[in-house]
């Protein structure tokens, strides 16, 4: 995620989160709840905003992507913004849970490229008390059922700072192409970064999905 997309001059009146009983098979109405073994993944909530704002704003999250909210507010302003999106049917944000605590500790962002879906852009950011723990890795892969299987992509594309050492292994190893270098192309701190662009076709995920979906179930609550 080296853009996240949101802005504050786009900001409109807050609406509130659809309550969790609703049901629905439409992601637009709500998201779905992507259940793995040790990771759930949910729609965001306000409530959310304060533990995002505490864990994605340290320097060793933020230094590599556009720059998140800088306030609690801010936050629960984006969180806001993410279900307008959703709602219109150009985005999707999860929030990152650990089984058994509905605690937010990052966040998984799929913004459409073109209307219908057919190309999208996905990012994502981890509180780092959890990198390298495995929670990264069990989220992409729900996030990547979710958008080949329910957005219907063909073509995912990301962008990592080429000074991202973890921003790039993670998405290699989620079989992330690397396609070109983006000649500074994201400001950070008053300096311009290259940075990578990656694609993941729906062709390459659908070949690697016998074995990597044995136990995990897609739950649309
Ligand atoms: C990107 C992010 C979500 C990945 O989560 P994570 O838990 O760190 O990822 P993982 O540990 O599962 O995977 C990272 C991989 O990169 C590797 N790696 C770590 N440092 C590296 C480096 N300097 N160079 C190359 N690879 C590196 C790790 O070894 C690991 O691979 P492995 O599991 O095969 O050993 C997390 O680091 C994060 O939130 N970073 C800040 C936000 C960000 O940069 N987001 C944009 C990403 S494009």
């Amino acid at each position: 995620m080296e853009k996240m997309p949101y802005r504050a001059e786009l900001d409109a009146p807050v609406f509130t989160t659809p309550p969790a009983e609703v049901i629905s098979s439409d992601w637009r109405q709500t998201l779905p709840v992507l259940n793995g073994d040790r990771v759930a993944l949910r729609e965001l909530r306000a409530s959310d905003a304060p533990s995002l704002f505490a864990l994605l704003t340290t320097e060793e999250v933020s230094r590599f992507i556009s720059p998140p909210p800088t306030s609690v507010e801010g936050f629960e302003r984006f969180i806001a913004w993410t279900l307008r999106q959703r709602h219109a049917g150009s985005y999707a944000c999860f929030a990152v849970t650990l089984k058994g605590f509905d605690t937010a500790i990052g966040i998984f962002q799929v913004r459409s490229l073109e209307a219908g879906f057919d190309a999208a852009e996905w990012g994502f950011a981890i509180g780092s008390a959890f990198w390298g723990t495995g929670v990264f890795q069990e989220g992409a892969e729900l996030v990547l059922r979710f958008t080949f299987e329910t957005l219907g992509v063909h073509r995912l594309e990301a962008r990592a700072a080429v000074k991202n050492g973890r921003g790039n292994g993670a998405l290699l190893k989620m079989g992330a192409v690397q396609e070109c270098v983006m000649r500074k192309s994201l400001e950070r701190n008053g300096t311009y970064l290259d940075q990578v662009l990656y694609s993941i076709l729906d062709e390459d995920w659908r070949a690697s999905t016998d074995v990597r979906w044995p136990d995990v179930t897609l739950r649309v609550h």
